[in-house]
Formats: C-alpha cells, sequence, structure tokens
C-alpha cells in the first residue's frame, strides 16, 4: 500500500463523515454551523482520525466502528486550534492557509465555535458502537481525560505560563505530551478501543501513541523556525516572537532534529507487537517525521 494513497482515501472518508455528521451549515443559528465548518473544512491534514483508523485496522478492525471516534477527535483537535489562536492566547491570523475563525467570524463567534466543536465531539462519540471490552462510556472516558485539564488543557496553561521563562528540559517536554501527545495518543487508542483491542496491543499502541505525539510537536516545533507561513497555513516565527518554551529554543534545531529521530525510532519499537499488520502505522510515523508541513 502507498501512504499517499492510503492518506488520500482515509482523509476523503473522514472529511464525508465529518458533513455527514455536522449540523449544516443553514442550521439555525447559522453563523455558529458556519463557523464550525468553516474551521473543519479548512483543509487540515487529518492526522489525528487517520491514526485512529490504523490504530482499528492495525488491530483486525475496520474502519465503520471507527469512524465517531475519529471524527470526534478531529472536533477536539479543531476547537483545540480555535481557541490557541485567539489574541488571549497565541493570536494568530493564519490557520490551514486561511484568515483564523476569530478574525472572519469575531472573537466572540470563535470562542462559542472552539465551545461547539467540543461538546459536539462527545456527542458524536456516543454514536460509536462500544465493544466487548470497551464499551462506550470507555471511550467517552478516555477522549475527556486527554482533552482535560490534566491534559490538553494543562499543557496549554503551562505553555502560556511558560513564555518567557527558562524551562528545564522536563518541564518541556511535560507542555509538549500534555498539549498534544495526550490527543494524538488517544486519537490512536481510541481507534485500537473501537476495534475491541486486546490489553497488550493497547498498551502497544500507547507507548507508540506518547513517542509519536511528542516527536510531532517537537517537529512543529522546528517548523515553526525553519518554514515559511505560505508552506505550514499557518504564521511562521511565532514562537521565537512570543518567546515560548520550545525544543529549538531549549537544545537549538540540530538536537531537536534529532530528538525527534529518536521518538520517532521509539515509537516505531512499540509496534513490534503488531508484525505486519503494523505496517500502515509505521509508514505514518516515517512520514510525520520527514514532514515538511
Ligand atoms: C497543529 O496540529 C497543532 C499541534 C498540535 C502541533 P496539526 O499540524 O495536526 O494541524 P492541522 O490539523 O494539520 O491543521
Ligand atoms: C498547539 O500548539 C497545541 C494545541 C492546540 C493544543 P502550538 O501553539 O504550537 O500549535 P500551532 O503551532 O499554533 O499550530
Ligand atoms: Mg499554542
Ligand atoms: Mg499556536
Ligand atoms: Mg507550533
Amino acid at each position: 500500500m502507498i501512504l499517499k494513497d492510503y492518506l488520500h482515501e482515509q482523509t476523503a472518508v473522514v472529511d464525508r463523515a465529518l458533513d455527514l455528521f455536522l449540523p449544516k451549515a443553514q442550521v439555525k443559528p447559522a453563523t455558529i454551523h458556519k463557523a464550525m465548518r468553516y474551521s473543519l473544512f479548512a483543509g487540515g491534514k487529518r492526522l489525528r482520525p487517520v491514526l485512529c483508523l490504523a490504530a482499528a485496522q492495525a488491530c483486525g478492525g475496520e474502519i465503520a466502528p471507527g469512524l465517531p471516534a475519529a471524527c470526534a477527535v478531529e472536533c477536539i483537535h479543531t476547537y483545540s486550534l480555535i481557541h490557541d489562536d485567539l489574541p488571549c492566547m497565541d493570536d494568530d491570523d493564519l490557520r490551514r492557509g486561511r484568515p483564523t475563525s476569530h478574525k472572519v467570524f469575531g472573537e466572540g463567534i470563535a470562542v462559542l465555535a472552539g465551545d461547539a466543536l467540543l461538546t459536539f465531539a462527545f456527542e458524536l462519540l456516543t454514536l460509536a458502537e462500544g465493544t466487548p471490552r470497551y464499551p462506550v462510556a470507555a471511550l467517552i472516558r478516555e477522549l475527556a481525560h486527554a482533552a482535560g485539564s490534566r491534559q490538553l488543557i494543562a499543557g496549554q496553561v503551562a505553555d502560556l505560563e511558560g513564555e518567557g521563562q527558562h524551562l528545564s528540559l522536563r518541564d518541556l517536554r511535560f507542555i509538549h505530551e500534555a498539549k498534544t501527545a495526550a490527543l494524538l495518543t488517544a486519537s490512536i487508542r481510541l481507534g485500537g478501543m473501537s476495534a475491541n483491542a486486546t490489553p497488550g496491543k493497547l498498551e502497544a499502541l500507547t507507548a507508540f501513541g506518547m513517542n509519536l505525539g511528542l516527536a510531532f510537536q517537537v517537529i512543529d516545533d522546528i517548523l515553526d523556525v525553519t518554514q515559511t507561513s505560505e508552506k505550514l497555513g499557518k504564521s511562521a516565527g511565532k514562537d521565537v516572537a512570543a518567546q515560548k518554551a520550545t525544543y529549538p529554543a531549549l537544545l537549538g534545531l540540530s538536537k531537536a532534529r534529532k530528538e525527534a529521530q529518536r521518538l520517532t525510532a521509539a515509537s516505531l519499537a512499540a509496534l513490534k507487537p503488531f508484525g505486519k499488520k503494523g505496517e500502515i502505522l509505521r509508514a505514518l510515523a516515517d512520514y510525520l517525521l520527514h514532514r515538511d508541513y
């Protein structure tokens, strides 16, 4: 299977499902549904839902039972980006190649579009069937924990509080694990859970996700320094300007790159129990290490 084709196919499946699940743009009040769709269909990489579906397949499952979870994680991710870009947070004007939500709809509607996507994610997740090992409540708990004040929000808090501070590598690692690796790991685990993964396989997916998720944010930090806004579809060079705690700032570019490689290698090692079934997850990890946007 050529990865490019796989990504193309799965992204189309996720886009179609999101379009079907989400309230139509005309549903009253139209402003909020337009704003939710504006950010959701702005052309993100769909990495988290694709990882979710690929993890389900690696555990011997089908795509269809994983779709509510795959769409739910993309809703959470998109909400987190809308809020991350607000003037009171990272204050960004460009996202997914378009003006940010608050630039188009105003801050009030942008806050509410984020709130609505966050809430909708859980409505969506209740459509999952659940499996013998993992009832729907387990899926909901998984996503709520990863998106909540001990993980994603914890990371965003520490990220804001870390601006202009000289953090230790340990503190920086906490920020990145919490704000990014936690949701990425939950996306992968939810795929496994929707395929009724054995406890051993779920543990392997967790190790894969934590390492891959941390590598992903290290690379995001690197790209912020090395790429243009046009290429990224979001404003480059913002981390230095905001004095963010990042891997390149703390370690320098070369050591940050080595760390991303080390973490990717660790993520690949975690896939050993999957044998040939882990092929797509392996290809995805490799692709993410070498991405330039
Ligand atoms: C950006 O995530 C925010 C981070 C957690 C680094 P992505 O790079 O996956 O953004 P999209 O979904 O493709 O826009
Ligand atoms: C974003 O981290 C993490 C979340 C949205 C939870 P960044 O602030 O580095 O993401 P970008 O660079 O704006 O996409
Ligand atoms: Mg941020
Ligand atoms: Mg940001
Ligand atoms: Mg960034």
